[in-house]
């Protein structure tokens, strides 16, 4: 939920480590600071309060001196948003500083241990802990001080550590992403690669346990006490992929891009996806399982499994899944989806179905993230960075891939490949100047609303719960979605004069969900059809191309536009909503 990097190298560390932050703060956006080893060997820390855009200008950043520095961007989890809890952390003395994501969960007897031997705690954050541990155990030396630090931590962590009059940074991984990035002038340890794609794109993707020694000389890696050799990596993404470009905002950007990142998801290993199939086909209960957007992919993939493929899956949200453990087996197949692959809910569901010998298949956007080390198998969605904190690109590419994989075991791979392929123009036209200009019109009726109701039947259903999502994370307002034969049986209480009700609608249930809006209309509601024909129910009619089992994806994207116009139609940062984080790495 916070983002960390760190560089050691010939160049000004503060620089760096704020482009580093700017592009970390999807990550987390409530309070940042930097630490730098100073050209006189001691450690200065600024942190604070705010924007890092702001906190950087207050405070100065670039006066920083030094070439080796760590820095964060938090969203809190552990202590209020002040100045004392963001980070880094110092010990008693203010010789180490620290950075940290993850939680520790036994910061409290930790903190009584140290508070028991004098130590002075000045936040109360978990990761304070870390710089007071290492601090007690200076005796041994800075590094084999952090290693019997990290050794005593129970929870999740990366953690990056400086010491003055130390040239290295030290740090460590445990269920927390950390990558190396290997750049001629320097070397960076990060939560992410876009953090430092503008420098280099020669990445590390780092084990869970291991422990890293970077110094200018270069870095060394131990892992269960022992040096070991990581495999240097050379990532595709490029640093325009990261930046907003021509748009003010990374959410139009990203929405923007979907004609290419929907064909780019289906850049797939064809004997991959046979092997997939069989194993599909193979398996004794097959379980999609994720959260928020991803879950909602995985609602899609069900209703396309049962339609295209005639097979039953189970779609499940990871943070529920426990729930279903006694059901798994050595015959059991879950595919487990997620854009960060770093959601904690996720990784303790594919812990739980490794633990009963199922198989796991990770779906994911972000190479090296902990879903790629920890499935069995792997589809990448290829969608490159996503930053804002909404998924729009990586969830259509999400339904994609199970539209695919519907195909494909339905023996119509080719025919999916072509049907998904033949949308490209289709998709393009819908982030368009007119449609947006529609949009904006439909959020300036919406703006002001209380409540805005979602309706939609069978796949269009899983598109509401996805609709109503968007809107209300970006915009604020209240957004609920409902299965139209569901109305009836309660949501109608709500129907005022006036009331928006959004209405999916497909040609396959065109007059069962038509009913459902009359019975909203009948009561005073304000009809917005998302269809490709219009009908006089509608106050307002969003036109979208009829698409079939590919309505999933066509319907979605004029819901992004539309809670992307909200947002800024109210003020709000698309990108950055308040309370949310991209990587959400705490259960
Ligand atoms: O990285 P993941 O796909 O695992 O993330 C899951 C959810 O946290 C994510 O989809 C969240 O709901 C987004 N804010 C949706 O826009």
């Amino acid at each position: 939920m916070c983002g960390i990097i760190g560089y050691i190298g010939s160049k000004k560390a503060s620089t760096i480590l704020l482009k580093g932050l700017k592009n970390l703060e999807y990550r987390g956006y409530d309070s940042a600071g930097i630490a730098t080893n100073h050209a006189t060997g001691h450690i200065e820390v600024r942190k604070s309060v705010g924007k890092i855009e702001e906190i950087a200008r207050r405070l100065n950043f670039e006066s920083f001196e030094g070439n080796i520095g760590i820095a964060h961007t938090r969203w809190a989890t552990h202590g209020a948003v002040t100045d004392e809890n963001a980070h880094p952390h110092t010990d008693c003395e203010g010789k180490i500083a620290i950075v940290h994501n993850g939680i520790i969960e036994n910061y409290r007897e930790l903190r009584e241990q140290l508070i028991s031997k004098g130590h002075r705690f000045t936040s109360d954050t978990d990761s304070e802990v870390i710089a007071h541990l290492i601090e007690e155990n200076l005796q041994y030396g800075f590094e084999d001080a952090c290693m019997k630090a990290f050794d005593s931590l129970e929870g999740s962590y990366a953690v990056l550590a400086l010491k003055e009059d130390e040239d290295k940074i030290v740090g460590a991984r445990k269920d927390s992403p950390l990558v190396l990035g290997i750049a001629e002038h320097g070397v960076f340890l990060a939560s992410d690669i876009p953090s430092f794609l503008e420098w280099t794109n020669k990445v590390v993707y780092l084990n869970n346990y291991d422990f890293i020694i970077a110094e200018r000389g270069g870095v060394k890696v131990y892992n269960d006490g022992k040096e070991v050799s990581r495999h240097i990596d050379t990532v595709e993404w490029n640093v325009e992929e990261a930046k907003k470009g021509e748009f003010k905002h990374f959410m139009m950007k990203e929405m923007s891009e979907q004609a290419e990142t929907i064909m780019r998801a289906l850049q797939q290993d064809k004997n991959t996806v046979w092997d997939i199939v069989d194993e599909i086909k193979n398996a004794f209960g097959v379980f999609f399982v994720g959260c928020g957007s991803s879950y909602h992919a995985c609602l899609a993939g069900s209703y396309l499994f049962s339609k295209v493929a005639k097979v039953h899956v189970n779609a499940v949200l990871a943070s529920e899944f426990e729930n279903y453990e006694h059901f798994l087996t050595d015959r059991t197949l879950v595919f487990a989806v997620s854009q960060s692959g770093e959601t904690a809910d996720i990784l303790l569901a594919v812990r739980a179905a490794k633990r009963k010998e199922s198989r796991v298949i990770g779906i994911t956007n972000v190479v090296g993230s902990s879903l790629t080390m920890e499935g069995h198998a792997l589809i990448m969605m290829n969608s490159g960075p996503e930053i804002c904190v909404l998924s729009t690109k990586t969830y259509t590419s999400q339904v994609v891939l199970m539209t695919m994989l519907a195909y494909a075991v339905a023996g119509k791979y080719e025919d999916g490949l072509e049907k998904i392929g033949g949308l490209y123009l289709e998709v393009y036209n819908l982030t368009s100047r007119t449609m947006r200009d529609s949009l904006t019109t439909l959020a300036e009726i919406l703006c002001d609303k209380w409540d805005i109701y979602l309706i939609g039947r069978g796949l269009q259903y899983t598109t509401a719960l996805e609709a109503a999502l968007k809107i209300k994370e970006v915009s604020y307002l209240h957004a609920e979605a409902f299965a139209g034969g569901e109305l009836k049986h309660g949501p109608l209480a709500l129907i005022e004069e006036g009331t928006p009700c959004i209405v999916f609608v497909s040609s396959e249930n065109r007059s069962k969900i038509l009913s459902n809006a009359e019975e909203v209309k009948s009561r005073g509601g304000y009809i917005i059809g998302v269809s490709s024909e219009q009908d006089d129910l509608f106050d307002f009619w969003i036109k979208v191309p009829e698409a079939e089992e590919l309505n999933p994806i066509v319907q979605i994207i004029p819901m992004q536009v539309l809670a992307y116009e909200l947002a800024v139609l109210r003020g709000l940062d698309p990108d950055k909503p308040r309370n949310l984080a991209k990587s959400v790495t705490v259960i």
